[in-house]
């Protein structure tokens, strides 16, 4: 295979389903960027051969999705900070022979919050549902934008207190956000003790299943909530509306975030968002 140059791709399996060609191309298109973006499948046991390939031929960056984004933290020559936090890169970059790799999925739900749901999180409160690869991808970024408190509620309550550990004084800010853990039965009969929680994010792959939400109704009551899923697999969201949630917003602003953040580490321009945002709003 021989690229040109300006080839960039999705890798993953499957990948057929992703949008980040859409988000690109238009993202290409409004900034006067000349490149190409495609889907990239790479068998489940064939990851390295497949970006290796991709990279000796000239392309320009990758961003890699599941099940990938360990493999694609392990290839990558040199990481950044948010990339080593959540052990797992969504972004590979080539420069100067070598390849880094970043993880934008944590700045993506942080733009996504603060910028387009005027969500402050300086100060905020937060109840993060879900401990697998997709709640460690978005601690460090949520802690950077100063949240004062946060709870990881997970099923198994080992992952969730894992990842308190881990985040635990990894915080630069005077007065440090308070991480705690707890297990999902705990929040299963009554929401009521937790306290003052500002926001409700959910990370979990529940969204993916049939049946009904494993939550007390009385958690979302006039809470404002996030799910990471988008269109129909933001049954959190769904639910949470229909429970009486303050407000409740889906992932797709997230998934456009992230994609602009890897757009701008690799072309240095940040994208506008919002028409994209718009058109693919009509079709999740
Ligand atoms: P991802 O990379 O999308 O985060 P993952 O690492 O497999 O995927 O994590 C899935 C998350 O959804 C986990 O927090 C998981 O809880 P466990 O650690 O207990 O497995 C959570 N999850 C999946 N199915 C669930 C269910 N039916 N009820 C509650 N939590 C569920």
């Amino acid at each position: 295979m021989k690229l040109k140059l300006g080839q960039y791709a999705v890798i993953g399996n499957p990948v057929e389903h992703s949008l980040s060609p859409d988000i690109h191309d238009h993202f290409a298109q409004a900034s006067n960027v000349a490149m190409t973006y495609s889907k990239l499948f790479a068998p489940l046991d064939g990851f390295l051969p497949t970006v290796q390939d991709f990279f000796a031929n000239g392309g320009g960056g990758l961003n890699v999705t599941v099940p990938f984004k360990l493999e694609a933290f392990e290839f990558a020559d040199e990481c950044d900070d948010f990339a080593i936090k959540a052990g797992a890169v969504n972004t590979l970059i080539p420069c100067d022979g070598k390849v880094l790799g970043s993880n934008t999925d944590g700045i993506g739900l942080v733009r996504d919050l603060e910028g387009r749901h005027e969500v402050g999180l300086g100060g905020a409160r937060v109840l993060l549902l879900g401990a697998g690869g997709a709640s460690r991808g978005v601690i460090q970024p949520l802690i950077e934008a100063g949240i004062a408190q946060l709870i990881i509620a997970n099923r198994t309550i080992v992952n969730a207190q894992l990842l308190a550990q881990k985040f635990s004084g990894a915080d630069k800010h005077a007065v440090p956000t308070d991480i705690s853990a707890i297990g999902l039965s705990e929040i299963e009969r009554s929401a009521k003790h937790l306290g003052d929680i500002d926001l409700i994010i959910n990370s979990t792959s529940l969204g993916l299943q049939q049946g009904s939400m494993p939550f007390p109704a009385d958690l979302v009551e006039d809470r404002v909530c996030y799910d990471m899923g988008y269109g129909g697999k933001a049954r959190f969201a769904e639910w949470a509306r229909a429970n009486g949630a303050l407000r409740a917003a889906d992932g797709l602003g997230m998934l456009i975030e992230q994609a602009a953040e890897s757009f701008r580490l690799w072309h240095g321009l940040h994208p506008q968002t919002d028409s994209i945002y718009h058109l693919l709003r009509n079709r999740v």
